[in-house]
């Protein structure tokens, strides 16, 4: 049995005061629910803050991009390493804001995730389809391509300890949830896809579900053989909201 995870991804928000208080409740909500794994991915800036305050809970932290170098002159660029020593647990690569705004494609998205990987961390692979993609059939071919540059590049071992995303471009941040019928058909499709190079590897794969996941429909999506967790944006901002996600993810 695959174990569900939880991660929030805080994108461009947050103060200090606010995210002591959401780090502090966070943690203490969690103290008692150890059957599900849950991580928050936080702005740079935080990551001390949230290594201080999380150190020795049961709640992991991370970041939301990297850099696929790992050093140099790269004026503005985070390197893997620097998020190790930090303490992250994960990164997000791939997201699909950092495809659409500032232009990263599958290539890129795949160094990114090595780097994570060689320097310890346990990447989080962003795959996901626009609205017009999907509506014009293409879903499954989008998502084979990016999952397929990762593999391509690193071989399907790159997957065995490392989460994939499926998160729909039209459902995040829209209110619009894909129905888990949806999001089941597509996590099948990403296990099959990873099986039919290795199958031992697709059955431990944590493919998580994204976009506009809240507290009255995570259990819904939890409950698909395929959907092993979330990765939640708006809801990961509030405390109570994201503990009840969490709480979805509890084994019945
Ligand atoms: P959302 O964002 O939960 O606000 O839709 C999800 C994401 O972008 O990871």
């Amino acid at each position: 049995m695959r174990r569900k995870l939880v991660a929030g991804n805080w994108k461009m928000q947050g103060t200090l005061t606010q995210n002591a208080a959401l780090l502090d409740a966070v943690r203490s909500g969690m103290a008692a629910m150890n059957s599900v794994d849950c991580a928050v991915c936080v702005p740079f800036p935080y990551l001390a803050q949230a290594q201080q305050k999380l150190s020795g809970s049961n709640v992991k932290w991370g970041a939301q991009d990297v850099h696929q170098l790992d050093k140099g002159a790269y004026t503005g660029e985070v390197s893997a390493s620097m998020l190790h020593d930090f303490g992250c647990s994960y990164v997000i690569v791939g997201h699909s804001e950092r495809r659409a705004i500032y232009g990263e494609n599958s290539q890129l998205v795949a160094e990114k995730f090595l780097m994570a990987h060689l320097a310890g961390l346990t990447p989080i692979l962003c795959v996901g389809e626009s609205l017009q993609q999907r509506e014009s059939g293409v879903t499954e071919k989008v998502v084979a391509e990016q999952l397929d540059a990762l593999i391509q590049l690193g071989g399907v071992q790159a997957l065995r300890s490392a989460v994939v995303a499926y998160e729909p471009v039209w459902a995040i941040g829209t209110g619009k949830t894909a129905t888990s019928a949806q999001a089941q058909a597509v996590h099948a499709f990403i296990r099959q896809r990873v099986a039919s190079q290795d199958s031992q590897i697709a059955s431990g794969l944590c493919i998580l579900y994204g976009g506009s996941v809240k507290a009255n429909n995570a259990a819904e999506l939890f409950a698909m053989p395929d959907i092993d967790g979330g990765l939640i944006g708006g809801a990961s901002l509030v405390a109570e909201e994201f503990l009840a996600i969490c709480r979805a993810g509890v084994p019945s």
